[in-house]
């Protein structure tokens, strides 16, 4: 059975019960005050007995009442008699007036042929003034005056009210209320069901379809709940699971690219020095390297070529470590403006031969103690160790120069910044998003015999990142490249001691 029409059914029987129950409730309470089921009725008689005029009618009757003690031969005058019952029908009541056993007068609004028979007799006494009466089917409360005309002759006066028999009343009320009650309960569960339905049929419905939408494959679509209720938490958790599963099949699908990228760019890399190599060898197999000084050329050639093709090799596996987070790191308190200085030193030895002037600049925001970060030293040497080949390599420019400088970052105090800038050939702003990809090389890298592998950024990324830093390049073409590497500063639980130590040293 469908949840809707398990609710649907709960809400008839419950309203079902709700019906009985308050039938039963009514009929029980009925019992326990009158005492009886019969006596219902008779409440109904007793009510009007006791109050069977309203409050106009009651002063109607008493003005006709002090007529009839003080001056009952008034009470003969049909235009007065007239005057009164006008003024009763206004109240929907009216006159009856006795003499003897003639009616003198009958209100027409009242007026029944068996009225006269009904009407109680003559009582001196007046000992009951109000009650009610029958007459046929028709109900009346009243009340009644009995006194002596001045002839003798017995009169009696009635002031009387049309009712609405129990029976009637029941009759009439009775199929009204069941239908009121029935519409109710329709109304009722139509609007519960309505409710119902669509604050959990349709949410699940729709959570049935996107499941089956994911079952096909069909992760491009979104989820928004209608609720924060459980059902609307459900399709929030559902939405969450969709996203990530999306996420997690795009990344996959992007390592898919990358590994397919991979493997045709290390083939390609190693296909070119191994073609060469091949050639160089049949050179010397078939002779062609006929003098010694052509066979030492020859061999240095290949020499060259395997010893590019282990370079590229040692990088790809140093990469691919990094990558995978394979490679350990052995982390030690450096201060970077040591490091630098003697980096500088180390590389302006080399590249001074090539006429390159290597500089450091320190920032001023520097303080005296130096920038101390936890850094891998020989990583962090590799790091700068391809950047400035990088400078050295791109490098058009007569009066050659590279500068390390080293500060702290004015808009975040607890990060350090180095940077490696030459006024070198620049790189293009469309490459510029690009050189930090593995295998990419710029249009005059890959042109000339200087291109590497294009991993040299990519280890340099990897290793910053593996340091908590980032690395990013800005150029312009033509004029030289910056690169700027921003790593933590290193803060001891204990700083002034450690700055202590690290004057010391
Ligand atoms: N200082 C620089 N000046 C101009 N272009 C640069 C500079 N540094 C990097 N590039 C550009 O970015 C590309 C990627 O650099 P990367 O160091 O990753 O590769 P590579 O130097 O070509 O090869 P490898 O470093 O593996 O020998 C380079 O090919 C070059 O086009
Ligand atoms: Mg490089």
């Amino acid at each position: 059975m469908s949840i809707r029409i398990r609710l649907l059914l709960s809400f008839t029987a419950l309203l079902a019960v709700a019906v009985v129950l308050f039938v039963l409730t009514a009929f029980l309470s009925s019992v326990a005050i009158t005492g009886d089921v019969r006596s219902m009725s008779s409440f109904y008689h007793i009510h009007y007995s006791l109050h069977p005029l309203t409050d106009e009618e009651e002063s109607i009757f008493l003005d006709l009442k002090y007529l009839a003690k003080q001056d009952p031969a008034q009470l003969n005058d049909p235009a007065l008699l007239a005057s009164y019952d006008l003024k009763l029908k206004m109240v929907q009541a009216g006159l009856f007036v006795r003499r003897d056993d003639t009616m003198t007068y009958a209100s027409p609004s009242l007026a029944e042929p068996e009225m006269g028979s009904a009407l109680p007799p003559y009582d001196a006494a007046n000992n009951a003034i109000r009650s009610t009466l029958n007459v046929g089917s028709r109900f009346f409360s009243y009340a009644k005056f009995d006194f002596p005309f001045p002839d003798g002759q017995q009169g009696s006066l009635y002031v009387m009210r049309e009712r609405s028999p129990w029976a009637e009343v029941v009759q009439k009320l009775l199929p009204i209320l069941i239908l009121v009650l029935l519409a109710v309960m329709l109304l009722t569960g139509l609007l519960l069901y309505r409710y119902v339905t669509r604050s959990i049929v349709r949410p699940l419905d729709t959570l049935r379809r996107s499941a089956e939408q994911i079952k096909e494959g069909d992760l491009q679509f979104e989820l928004i709940p209608q609720a924060r209720d459980e059902i609307g938490q459900l399709s929030m958790t559902f939405e969450e699971m969709r996203r990530r599963l999306n996420e997690s099949i795009q990344l996959q699908l992007q390592y898919e690219d990358n590994r397919k990228q991979l493997i045709s760019n290390i083939s390609h890399d190693l296909k070119t020095p191994i073609a060469t190599i091949k050639g160089y060898t049949e050179g010397i197999r078939d002779g062609l390297a006929n003098t010694p000084d052509k066979l030492d050329k020859y061999v240095g050639i290949i020499h060259d070529k395997i010893t590019d093709m282990g370079r590229l090799v040692d990088e790809l596996l140093l990469y691919s470590k990094l990558d995978l987070k394979r490679e350990p790191y052995s982390f030690e308190r450096i201060d970077l403006v040591l490091f630098a200085r003697d980096a500088g030193e180390e590389t302006g030895f080399e590249l001074g031969e090539q006429g390159i002037e290597v500089k450091l600049e320190l920032e001023a925001n520097i303080s005296q103690h130096g920038a101390v970060i936890l850094a891998d030293r020989a990583k962090m040497k590799r790091v700068i160790g391809n950047l400035v080949q990088n400078s050295a390599k791109f490098m058009d420019k007569d009066e050659k120069r590279i500068t390390l400088r080293v500060g702290i970052d004015d808009a975040a105090a607890d990060t350090a910044i180095l940077e490696i800038e030459d006024n070198g050939t620049g790189i293009r702003t469309e490459a510029l998003p690009h050189v930090f990809e593995r295998f990419y090389r710029g249009d005059h890298a890959r042109n000339t015999q200087a291109g590497g592998s294009g991993l040299g950024l990519a280890i340099a990324k990897q290793i910053v990142e593996g340091h908590g830093g980032t690395i990013t390049a800005a150029s312009e073409a033509g004029a030289g490249t910056t690169i700027r590497i921003r790593l933590p500063l290193y803060r001891s639980e204990n700083e002034g001691q450690d700055n202590k130590a690290g004057d010391e040293a």
